[in-house]
């Protein structure tokens, strides 16, 4: 059995989101990093296993090829920006995501530091987020968010990579989105407005019933069929963060898929809307400022990494020789 990266684990109380790209040259550090990710999660998270410290780290389309030669995932590109009549998806820089999670912020700071040190001079920064877990698990919204996500063993087919691309098998794909709320707006509807628009009952947090649901709801247009008429479910773990001086609050959204497919077709609901005029209310009071997807390579792969690609300057040298 393949080891995967801990795509799913039980809901952390904290985590660093950090996205970086790779400077020109910095490929090699990357390497070195990537293949010692995990040694280093665990020499930190040694020292209280109770913090429950797990790491995932994910690669983008546009830096895999400069950081191996041979087979790329099969549905590994660029994020899909989409541009709806009133609201829109930007995509944003971003080769590499690191997202750290624990039940303690400090222990979760240090090895997202320890990255950072490692990268330092090869790659920059480009976004970082410190999450926390509110109150009953909600958002700033005031909503519990995370509940209708799948478990067990129907979580782990919703986000490993099978036997579709047997080169990849174990792997995952991860969508992020930092979203900011224009919290005086939301806080102006009754209860009631804001339940319609996510589609449940805040304080109790029940799903409202199917003829009930308005259908520009969150939940309804985040409700999504295969083929066989299955539900197809991605593996969430969004987290609330926020700078009070700044009146700056909001969601980083970050979302696991088998296929970044069922990602793309929810934003696609909540962007374009199912029809032509609708998109989903809770974007009315979020606004998407990022958007990256990054393929999550298995334990294996990040242990024995694929051949560097060849520089261009030993190309040439190659060839002009041959
Ligand atoms: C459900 C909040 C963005 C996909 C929910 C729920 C809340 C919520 C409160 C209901 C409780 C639950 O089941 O977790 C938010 C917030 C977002 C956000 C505050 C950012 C502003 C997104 C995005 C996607 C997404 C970008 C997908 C691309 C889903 C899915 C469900 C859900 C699949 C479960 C639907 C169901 O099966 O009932 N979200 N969400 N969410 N959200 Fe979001």
């Amino acid at each position: 059995m393949t080891e995967t990266q801990p795509v799913v684990v039980p809901p952390a109380r904290a985590a660093v989101f950090l996205v970086v790209t790779i400077d020109e040259g910095g490929e090699d550090t990357v390497r070195g990093l990537l293949e010692d990710v995990q040694s280093l999660r665990r020499s930190t998270g040694y020292r209280d296993p109770d913090a429950q410290l797990s790491c995932v780290v994910g690669i983008g389309s546009a830096a895999w090829d400069r950081l191996f030669s041979g087979p790329r995932p099969a549905e590994l590109h660029p994020f899909v920006q989409l541009d709806g009549e009133r609201h829109k998806a930007p995509g944003t820089p971003g080769d590499l995501l690191f997202h750290v999670r624990g039940r303690r912020m400090d222990i979760v700071f240090e090895l997202a530091r320890q990255f950072a040190q490692r990268l330092k001079g090869a790659a920059t920064v480009v976004d970082e987020v410190h999450g926390f877990k509110f109150f009953d698990d909600r958002d700033l919204l005031g909503f519990v968010d995370g509940s209708a996500n799948p478990e067990g063993e129907r979580a782990a087919d919703s986000v490993y990579v099978g036997d579709e691309d047997p080169d990849f098998q174990g792997g995952s794909y991860v969508i992020v989105q930092k979203y900011l709320h224009d919290m005086d707006a939301w806080h102006a509807l009754s209860t009631e407005a804001q339940e319609r628009a996510i589609g449940r009952s805040k304080l109790a947090n029940i799903e409202f019933p199917d003829d009930v649901k308005a259908p520009d709801s969150h939940v309804v247009l985040n409700t999504i069929e295969g083929k066989d008429g299955r539900e197809l479910k991605i593996v969430r773990e969004n987290m609330p963060f926020g700078t009070i001086g700044d009146d700056e609050y909001g969601t980083y959204f970050i979302g696991y898929a088998r296929t970044p497919d069922v990602t793309e077709r929810m934003l696609r609901n909540m962007f374009l809307g199912r029809q032509p005029g609708q998109h989903d209310r809770i974007l009315d009071y979020s606004t998407a400022v990022t958007g990256c997807l990054f393929y999550v390579p298995t334990v294996a792969f990040l242990d024995a990494l694929p051949a560097a690609p060849e520089k261009k300057a030993e190309r040439d040298i190659a060839l002009n020789a041959s």
